[in-house]
């Protein structure tokens, strides 16, 4: 039985983080690409009202959207970001989730697949998302729709960002990541919690000893290192993804996301870094 709810975590800094550089990366896909089949193993429903039960009992948020929401600097990823958010959520009264993100930035030539499996959060998304005809939602364990329902002679674009309620999280994406040679030329994004340093750094650290190399590690730490429950930060993998730029724009967004986002003045500096 699964218990998580997006809708509590909604728009926090690991939001922020995931769906910038998920923008990012999707336009410059669009560049190249007329159409692109894309698959979020693990959807969320899409749309996370900020009076609701689930937003306001934490107000995650606050420490998400609502430090960086009238950025003035230069930098174009945030800004981009920030435009996106508007024009979806134009009385700003619900923050969007990855596939109400992407569906609004697709064309009708793009196919994106939704892969949502607790039938609540199913049910809302069919419901947030039914003005897109290029959409399909599927209720269903995202992980097991890699390995079971994909074409590996076509191209992806897939997001997993899994809740991480069950350590087995990690070692799923251990296991995608033994077999990324299926994946072929496929691009892949995947989003981690930052619970403790130490793990982390071991759990980066076995990566790199993978020797895979086509892997950009972006991690964003937020609060400083100690014994508490709860997340320091967050991460993400991108995989497969070769134009030179990318690294160097993604350093940019990093230092400036930590400057806004960061909550203690002792906490570690970003990464961003081939693995
Ligand atoms: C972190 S949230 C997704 C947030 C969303 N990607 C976004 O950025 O707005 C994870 C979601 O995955 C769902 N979930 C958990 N295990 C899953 C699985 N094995 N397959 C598909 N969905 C799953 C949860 O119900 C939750 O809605």
């Amino acid at each position: 039985m699964l218990s998580y709810k997006h809708g509590f975590h909604a728009g926090n800094h690991a939001d922020v983080l995931k769906h910038i550089v998920l923008i990012y990366l999707y336009k410059l896909q669009k560049k190249h690409n007329k159409s692109i089949s894309y698959i979020d193993t693990h959807s969320g429903n899409g749309l996370y009202k900020y009076i609701s039960k689930y937003m306001e009992k934490n107000k995650e948020y606050k420490h998400g959207i609502k430090k960086i929401e009238k950025y003035v600097g230069e930098n174009k990823l945030i800004k981009n970001y920030l435009n996106i958010l508007k024009n979806i959520s134009k009385n700003n009264n619900f923050y969007p989730g990855s596939p109400l993100i992407i569906s609004s930035l697709s064309s009708n030539s793009d196919k994106l697949y939704f892969c949502e499996l607790h039938n609540n959060e199913f049910d809302s998304l069919k419901k947030n998302l039914n003005k897109f005809t290029n959409i399909k939602n599927i209720n269903t364990d995202g992980f097991e729709y890699l390995e079971k329902k994909l074409d590996y002679n076509k191209s992806y674009f897939i997001l997993i960002d899994p809740s991480y309620e069950i350590k087995d999280d990690f070692f799923k994406i251990n296991h995608i990541l033994d077999n990324l040679e299926k994946y072929g030329s496929s691009k892949i994004l995947i989003w981690y919690p930052i619970l403790n340093y130490e793990d982390n750094d071991r759990f980066i650290e076995n990566l790199r000893k993978k020797g895979i190399g086509r892997i950009i590690n972006f991690e964003l730490p937020i609060i400083s290192n100690s014994k508490d429950r709860g997340m320091k930060g967050s991460g993400l993998l991108i995989i497969n993804f070769k134009e030179n730029k990318i690294l160097r724009d993604l350093k940019a967004l990093s230092k400036e996301l930590h400057i806004y986002l960061k909550q203690n003045d002792d906490v570690y500096n970003p990464r961003v870094r081939y693995l």
